[in-house]
């Protein structure tokens, strides 16, 4: 597989990167430290939760790599918190994290974090401190779908970034099996919430049957409402309620993909039927 990539100014003078290969332009509205802080550091509440947790490690998955602009906001936003944070960094492909580093200037986010990408694209892992916070942080080159479905371990998260390309364009990544087995993943012992930037009808029907809790996500400035899932109620503020399940019971573009081909239908039976038998549905 070839990967090539370019820098492109966006509308707001902000430079983000375009994957020619793929034609997508990685956080292609308010720009790649904008999106991660809306969307990512302050929805999941990352610091709030870091501050307050008493677990040995804290671990952050960050599906979608890419250029890592997701996780440096991140660890900036964390750097005052005396805490160990794993991050788990997935991503088919190493080579936008190369070529941010070697652009670090004109994106600008990747700039005090290039020793940290050499070790990634080098050995996959590195270790270092950023302030008051103690960071490992590791790269799955792989496809995500496969990786988890394997048995291979991975350590349960307590957040996740979700920011693969979109169902229509990048649909193995937005498969029902995929996140039934992502859930299967997370340990019901510890919180974990998960943010993405779609609010499309059939992302949150598939979450809500892979078992999550699924609550309307705050606007980005590029998006006007995103999504929120978690294995619990309590990380959820503003939780899909009756209307939004009508609006998904009428909709023609509904139903959970069960493999990676893209296609719009309405809910089947089954679907509507589990759904109606949620918990975050049923009547009391
Ligand atoms: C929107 S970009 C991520 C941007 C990134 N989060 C950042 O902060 O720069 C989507 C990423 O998903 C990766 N991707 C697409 N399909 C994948 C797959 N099947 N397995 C693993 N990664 C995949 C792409 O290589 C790309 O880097």
């Amino acid at each position: 597989m070839e990967f090539a990539y370019s820098l492109v100014q966006l509308a707001n003078g902000t430079t983000s990167i375009r994957s020619l290969a793929e034609g997508e332009t990685f956080h292609p509205v308010i720009g790649p430290v904008a999106e991660a802080e809306a969307l990512y550091v302050r929805q999941l509440r990352l610091p709030e939760r870091l501050q307050a947790s008493t677990d040995e490690e804290w671990v952050l998955w960050d599906v979608g790599l890419g250029s890592a602009a997701n996780v440096t906001t991140a660890i900036r936003h964390l750097a005052e918190i005396p805490q160990r944070i794993r991050i788990v960094s997935f991503d088919h492909t190493l080579e936008p994290l190369r070529f941010a580093r070697d652009h670090a200037q004109e994106l600008g986010y990747p700039v005090g974090f290039e020793t940290a990408f050499g070790a990634l694209l080098e050995r996959q892992h590195c270790e270092f401190t950023h302030g008051r916070l103690s960071v490992h942080w590791q790269a799955e080159v792989a496809d995500f779908p496969s990786r988890i479905q394997s048995t291979e371990p991975l350590p349960a998260p307590h957040a996740i970034f979700y920011d693969a390309y979109s169902p229509a364009r990048n649909p193995a990544m937005w498969t029902l099996p995929l996140f039934r087995r992502l859930f299967e993943r997370l340990n019901p012992q510890r919180h974990c919430a998960v943010a993405t930037y779609s609010r499309a009808t059939l992302l949150r029907t598939t979450l809500l049957q892979a078992g999550f809790f699924v609550g309307a996500g705050e606007a980005t400035g590029e998006k006007e409402e995103t999504t929120l899932a978690s294995n619990t109620p309590s990380l959820i503020p503003r939780p899909l309620g009756s209307d939004w399940l009508g609006r998904a019971m009428r909709s023609t573009s509904a139903e959970p993909l069960e493999t990676a081909f893209y296609r719009q239908a309405p809910l089947t039976e089954a679907t509507r039927a589990a759904l109606m038998d949620h918990p975050q549905f049923r009547q009391p």
